[in-house]
């Protein structure tokens, strides 16, 4: 039997449905509009297309957005600046540093100048530390994503062995705080986990985020599992794969993510969403306890 696949699209365009009514209401009965300012350092080529595919996806969910380039050699007091003016800007609700930043750059500290409650990527520490503590203000929104799919199937989380295979601070490790959270039995592997199929074979459900062409291929995968695949690769012909080689796994797996048109579609999704959240509680007079030093 073969897989049921998860549409990315479709879920990621019910879930923007539903936003844009947020989103109106808003607009309508309270008088603000939603607003995100996203900043860009240097020219790298993918941030640039994502940068330009989050505002497009702004204007067609009725969020206002703004751009803020800075170029490759930007000193970081000049970043930090913007910042700290955007951070007192009462129309953005949202700010978003586009990553990886320029080697001169500190991630931390530029990420720790945004206010907590504008951040709406889920990356600073403060929010780190509330998603750990099971208080997430903002959820990271590729794991979102994943959360959302996984929901949106009825595909049940707590009880399952779960098994995540990457490590990064964007996707594996929030990814494996939020399944942990729901009552799953958290496994993390990286690509390099010695005999990482041992591992693998476990997983009720596994999400892969490791940015290695298919690396997991059918033999690994647990007949019935629900496979999620993180990964974008652009291979040397000039065409994407995922982590997960879709073609063995497919006939082994109950649920499995396609690339593209998975879990990509979801991250920007959800970004939307939490940029909304953000402007529904500064609208609403929600504080945080936490205090910018
Ligand atoms: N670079 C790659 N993914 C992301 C993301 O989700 N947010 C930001 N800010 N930068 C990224």
């Amino acid at each position: 039997m073969s897989a049921q696949i998860i549409d990315g699209r479709q879920i990621a365009a019910s879930v923007r449905a539903e936003w844009k009514l947020r989103a109106e209401k808003l607009i309508q009965s309270g008088g603000v509009t939603p607003g995100l300012a996203v900043i860009i350092v240097g020219d790298n080529p993918a941030s640039s297309i994502y940068v330009r595919n989050k505002v497009k996806a702004c204007s067609e969910i009725g969020i206002f957005s703004e751009v803020h380039s800075f170029s490759q050699d930007t000193q970081q007091q000049d970043v930090l600046d913007c910042i700290h003016a955007l951070n007192q800007n009462p129309h953005i609700h949202g700010i978003l540093v586009q990553l990886p930043l320029p080697p001169q750059f500190e991630n931390n500290r530029v990420i720790t100048a945004i206010a907590v409650e504008k951040d709406v990527d889920g990356f600073h520490l403060y929010n780190i530390g509330a998603l750990v503590t099971g208080n997430a203000q903002f959820l990271p929104c590729t794991p979102y994503g994943v959360i959302v799919m996984l929901e949106r199937h009825h595909i049940s989380i707590e009880g399952q062995h779960a098994v995540v295979v990457g490590r990064s601070n964007i996707v594996g490790k929030p990814m494996a705080l939020m399944l942990l959270e729901r009552g799953a039995t958290v496994t993390v592997c990286t690509s390099k986990t010695r005999d990482l199929s041992q591992f693998t074979k476990q997983a009720d459900i596994l999400v892969v985020a490791t940015g290695k062409p298919r690396l997991i291929t059918g033999d690994m995968v647990k007949a019935g599992a629900v496979v999620i695949d993180v990964g974008i690769n652009r291979l040397p012909d000039g065409t994407l794969c995922g982590d997960v080689d879709y073609e063995s796994v497919k006939s082994v797996a109950d649920y499995l993510t396609p690339v593209p048109g998975g879990v990509g579609p979801m991250t920007i999704t959800m970004l939307l969403c939490n940029t909304i959240l953000a402007a529904e509680r500064a609208h609403a007079g929600i504080n945080y306890k936490y205090k910018q030093v």
